[in-house]
């Protein structure tokens, strides 16, 4: 793939001298720079960590990542080598011989992409220095109280520091092209245009950073878009120096690309420029040999959250697991734009519906939302520790009966039940049953919480009442810490967590993109979006019923919050009647869509930048524009009848049904009908 060549000429009008050259790749140098190499915090660590395959296997050698060093992420995630190019091991060496340590590596993800790392406190002693560069070039001061801009400057500097080294050493050939991903990454861009270092640039924002504070304000955003005055907005949220960054480095890029069309949008009024490509976010699609290899993987992982819910409502389990439903929120934790408050007065009108219709459905809903705590709580934990000794006592008994029973039909006798567990047996399990007996209700939250009484989720619950009841049918669990395999508490990362539940929800008001519905489709798991999400819209514009395909689109844009309440109520409570053979039909179904969420053909741009004789007429779009799935081959296509999405609860009870349902003919009948621009042979060779 390497000999391919690239026009520059279709990425942008205002390039450094080269740009008419045809170049081919190994003439190029790829730099990616991100806040969030090797150090996730959110979203955009997902972009860069999915897309990396993909680079790798087009740039090979060519492709560098560049970010923050930490020495946590390093141990843990990079495998430490020297700089295949001579000219990077001196362009790094420049900057280590006067005190600034920058480390090189190969990140450990699929991959395995090179990662140039610098680290800021090793550098920290420059930033007065900086800030007056920052000042002299284009007068946009710091504050000395923001750490965060403070820590992004020292990292710009460092980067713009390097690529000077790095061009200086490396003459005329090969070229480079620094990629330089949102706010936090823009100063380098900025320094390393002022300072007229000859290379391309392309920014992608991922979001405006006032586009997220004015809809976290409760600003009527999207019907006031044109009449913000932004540059007051911007002083009066004290974000002025970091909104000045931010504009800067999106004027400053030869290219400059976001997520969504919803994105360009805001971005061309929030920061008067509209991005020259639309790049919507992949992921990096498994797909799994065996046709319902996702479906058993869902099993697997369920059984294992009923364990984690067995141990949480210790002495309270008097609800029937295997009539449990799984929802839940993930996400960094921006209470109303990720639609957090929707989503609790919507639980707590379904709670009130499943009541009122005595539903025998419980559903069990988890939020995922990283917050300050101190630790598990005591009473989260003794709940799992309960449930092991449960297990353990009733393993014991088990044994001794088994024994006892064995060694009686050895004698040829059926043994006396009556006698068969003795005096202790009863004993053990008396007091295994007693530890049970709580007089609290099982914990909402699983941490201790540092801003326990303002914290938005717990001060919502305590509104709504939704305490974890015996009469609720709706129970909340709040994890305010991401997932992770080696938790003492749940310990199950996140995918494996998502494919444990049936219902993702995500109701978000701001959302540039929102990986997390996504990632529920790929692992074959519905989820709720909005049509103000990049990833809503993308789905509503490519899918002709998105519903009967798992994804449920709740209308935020152009309906009062109430109404939204309303209708995400009603998918929650429509999801809840559905059978368990409609559940497995629908997550069939959801799997289907991966192909369109998958980097090798979401990283292709067309016309293709890679065609030797691209027609300039034409500005850049993804491969899958214009294309749609159609509606399900087995769904009425009525309106009425496709209203509540998908397969409909039919009088007859079939919850009891559990084979995995064959869904193949139905599935072949729809991949018939689906012409789509991408399927894997039509991609051209060289180009997977
Ligand atoms: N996520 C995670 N662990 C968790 C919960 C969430 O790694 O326990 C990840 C999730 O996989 C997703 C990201 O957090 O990729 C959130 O990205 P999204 O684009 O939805 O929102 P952002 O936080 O960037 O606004
Ligand atoms: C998968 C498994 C089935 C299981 C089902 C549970 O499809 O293959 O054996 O019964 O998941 O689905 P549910 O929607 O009830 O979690
Ligand atoms: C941002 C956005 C999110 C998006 C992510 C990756 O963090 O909030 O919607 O998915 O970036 O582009």
């Amino acid at each position: 793939p390497l000999s391919r060549s690239l026009s520059m000429t279709s990425l942008s009008g205002v390039l450094p001298q080269w740009e008419d050259d045809q170049l081919p790749v190994e003439d190029l140098l790829l730099f990616e720079v991100a806040w969030e190499v090797t150090n996730k915090v959110g979203g955009i660590y997902t972009v860069i960590q999915t897309k990396a395959k993909i680079t790798v296997d087009e740039w090979g050698e060519n492709y560098f990542m560049m970010g923050p060093y930490f020495e946590h992420n390093f141990k843990t995630q990079v495998e430490g080598c020297d700089p295949p190019i001579p000219a990077i091991r001196r362009a790094m060496d420049a900057l280590i011989s006067n005190g600034c340590q920058v480390h090189f590596g190969r990140w450990l993800i699929e991959g395995s992409p090179y990662v140039i790392l610098f680290d800021i406190g090793s550098a920290a002693w420059n930033l007065d220095r900086w800030k007056g560069d920052l000042w002299d070039t284009c007068n946009i001061g710091l504050p000395y109280h923001d750490r965060e801009a403070n820590d992004s400057l020292i990292l710009g500097s460092l980067i713009a520091w390097f690529f000077k080294e790095l061009t200086d050493q490396l003459g005329d050939k090969p070229n480079v092209i620094a990629h330089f991903h949102e706010w936090q990454a823009g100063s380098g861009l900025i320094l390393s245009r002022s300072r007229k270092i000859p290379m391309a640039t392309v920014f992608t924002t991922h979001a405006t950073l006032l586009g997220r504070y004015l809809c976290a304000g409760n600003a009527d955003f999207y019907n006031n878009l044109d009449k913000f005055d932004i540059d007051k907005e911007a002083g009066e949220r004290q974000i002025y120096h970091r909104y000045c960054l931010e504009r800067a480095a999106v004027h400053c890029a030869h290219v400059f690309t976001t997520v969504s069309q919803i994105t360009a949008v805001e971005a061309n009024h929030m920061l008067h420029r509209k991005p020259d490509v639309v790049t919507p976010n992949g992921l990096n699609v498994k797909k799994f040999s065996a046709m319902h290899e996702f479906q058993n993987l869902h099993s697997t992982s369920k059984a294992r959250l009923q364990d984690f819910v067995r141990g949480h409502f210790y002495g309270h389990l008097d609800f029937n697991l295997d009539k449990t439903l799984y929802f839940f929120i993930a996400g960094r934790y921006e209470f109303s734009n990720k639609g957090a408050d929707i989503f609790l007065e919507a639980l707590s009108r379904l709670n009130y519906l499943l009541r009122v219709h005595r539903n025998d459905v419980t559903v069990v809903v988890f939020f995922i939302m990283p917050a300050k705590t101190n630790n598990f709580n005591v009473e989260s934990l003794k709940g799992q520790a309960i449930r092991k000794q449960l297990w353990d006592t009733a393993h014991t008994v088990k044994e001794k009966f088994g024994k006892k029973l064995y060694d009686a039909l050895l004698r040829g006798e059926i043994p006396d039940m009556n006698t068969i567990l003795d005096r202790d047996d009863l004993t053990i399990m008396k007091r295994a049953i007693y530890a049970t007996q709580r007089h609290s209700l099982p914990p909402v939250t699983t941490h201790n919480m540092l801003d326990d009484s303002t914290d938005p989720i717990l001060s919502n619950v305590r509104r709504i009442g939704l305490f974890n009841s015996r009469m609720d049918r709706v129970k909340i669990i709040f994890h305010p810490e991401f997932l992770s395999s080696t938790s003492p508490l749940l310990p199950m990362d996140y995918e494996e967590f998502v494919r444990g539940c049936n219902l993702g929800v995500f109701p978000s008001y701001y959302e540039p993109w929102g990986y997390t519905p996504g990632e529920c489709t790929v692992m074959g798991i519905p989820s709720v979006t909005t049509n103000l999400s990049g990833f809503g819209c993308f789905m509503e514009e490519h899918v002709s019923d998105p519903a009967a395909y798992g994804i449920y689109i709740v209308d935020r844009r152009f309906r009062s919050a109430d109404e939204s309440c309303n209708q995400l109520t009603q998918f929650m409570f429509s999801f809840c009647q559905q059978s368990r053979r409609q559940r497995i039909i629908q997550r069939n179904r959801t799997e289907r869509l991966s192909d369109l969420l998958d980097w090798r053909y979401l990283g292709r741009v067309w016309p293709d930048p890679f065609d030797p004789e691209p027609n300039p007429e034409q500005k850049g779009y993804i491969l899958t524009e214009g294309f749609r799935y159609p509606r399900p081959y087995s769904v009425p296509p009525s309106p009425s009848a496709s209203l509540h999405s998908t397969p409909h609860h039919s009088d007859v009870e079939d919850e009891d049904d559990d084979e995995p349902y064959d869904e193949d003919e139905e599935a072949e009948k729809d991949r018939m009908n689906i012409k789509a621009p991408f399927t894997l042979g039509a991609v051209p060779d060289g180009k997977k």
